[in-house]
């Protein structure tokens, strides 16, 4: 049995970026115990949750939500309240260039992991049975591309366009089967486009002010006229702890910050920052390293999102607006140069051994 004291839940894919938010969010808070599940992939890194490492609430366990035997262990060992599951092969672009992995974990992984908690969940009785919640994690991405104008909402069908949102969108119909079929209590998220501290530095806006800094050029897709809709991490894991405490079972929210930016928007906006805040020895802008480069293929053109339903159900708003949130991001970076390059250079799996040896 878990040396915790009940309830405990099972974060998946907590060594990530929203992951890891989300775990510092809830252990700050004293209310749960978590179990973070994560195979530390390239951007899986512990040095992330280094805040709260040695919390006693807080356990790390390096396992793939493939491998059925470890997940059947684990539920035996812990008896989780729930699920929140963010594992996940997370870049377009490496989704392009190789999508294998993106369907044995979105895919394959989610299946592996909805078993294993369904297993136990039939072997739970009375309130435990009632109040478990198997929360999946996911994007607005499975909603495919909008045209000029409109907004995603959750009756939105699914039209994925990429090898990673045609896998979480995979992932999504697995879920909601799940449910129908074997009355498994899920509820199920999908956010826009996330932003803020320790994003792995692949993502449009960690990867730009990374390049700036280090005097690289700043990689423009196309006309850099695609549009996102750009929610702060925090803000993020304040509306997935509100889902997975509050939601009715069965339920899908959309998760978005009303922000909608061209990319160039964002890139300029960053460069503005950083030349506020750090700006080049030479005195030219920042902005003068941008170059177009060639279109992502099956670029999607824009997504945006209506949050309407978790802001009057569930009484979620973001705090963070964009301009106080891109800032608070610029500002971490710029403190934070060695987290980047620990991450770039593999660095910290050494940090790993050095400090989680004792717990592998
Ligand atoms: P991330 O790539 O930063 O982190 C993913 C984590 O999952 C990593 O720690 C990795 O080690 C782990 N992982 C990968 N494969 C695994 C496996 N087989 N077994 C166990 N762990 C594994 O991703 P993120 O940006 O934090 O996204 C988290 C979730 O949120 C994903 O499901 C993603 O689809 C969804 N999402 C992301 C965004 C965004 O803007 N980043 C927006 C909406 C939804
Ligand atoms: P990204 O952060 O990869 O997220 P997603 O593809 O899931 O929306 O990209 C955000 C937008 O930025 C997307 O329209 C592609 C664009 N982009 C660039 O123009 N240049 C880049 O180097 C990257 C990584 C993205």
């Amino acid at each position: 049995m878990s040396n915790f004291p009940a309830p405990s839940i099972f974060i998946t894919g907590g060594a990530g970026f929203i992951g890891s938010a989300l775990i510092r969010l809830l252990i700050g808070q004293g209310k749960w115990h978590i179990v973070n599940i994560d195979k530390l992939t390239y951007a899986g890194n512990l040095e992330s949750l280094a805040s709260v490492a040695d919390h006693p609430n807080y356990r790390f366990t390096q396992i793939d939500i493939c491998n059925r035997a470890a997940l059947d262990k684990l539920f035996a060992e812990h008896s989780p309240a729930g699920v929140i599951h963010l594992a996940a092969e997370s870049h377009v672009d490496r989704s392009i260039h190789g999508p294998g992995d993106f369907i044995q974990t979105n895919i394959n992984g989610t299946f592996t992991l909805l078993e294993a908690a369904r297993a136990y969940w039939l072997n739970l009785t009375g309130s435990a049975k009632d109040n478990f919640r198997f929360h999946h994690v996911s994007t607005d991405e499975v909603f495919g591309s909008l045209g000029d104008t409109g907004l995603f909402t959750e009756e939105n069908s699914y039209q994925p366009n990429s090898p990673y949102s045609a896998s979480k969108a995979a992932s999504d119909h697995l879920v909601r089967a799940w449910h129908h079929t074997y009355g498994l209590p899920t509820v199920m998220t999908n956010c826009s486009n996330n932003y803020g501290p320790f994003q792995f530095p692949e993502k449009l806006i960690p990867l730009m002010i990374h390049n700036a800094i280090s005097g690289k050029s700043l990689p423009i897709y196309g006309l850099g006229d695609n549009v996102r809709d750009w929610l702060e991490v925090d803000d993020h894991a304040r509306a997935l702890q509100l889902v997975f405490e509050q939601s009715a079972v069965g339920e899908t929210w959309n998760i978005g910050g009303n922000n909608e930016k061209t990319n160039l928007q964002v890139v300029d906006t960053l460069c503005a920052l950083l030349d506020k805040l750090q700006p080049r020895t030479d005195g030219l802008s920042y902005t003068t390293q941008k170059i177009n480069v060639a279109d992502r293929p099956g670029h999607d053109k824009r997504y945006a999102i209506d949050a309407s339903k978790i802001q009057r159900e569930l009484g979620w708003k973001p705090v963070e607006t964009f301009a106080t949130g891109l800032e608070k991001t610029v500002r971490w970076y710029l403190e934070n140069s060695q987290w980047v390059s620990n991450v770039i250079s593999g660095e910290y799996r050494h940090w790993v051994s050095k400090n989680y040896g004792e717990r592998s």
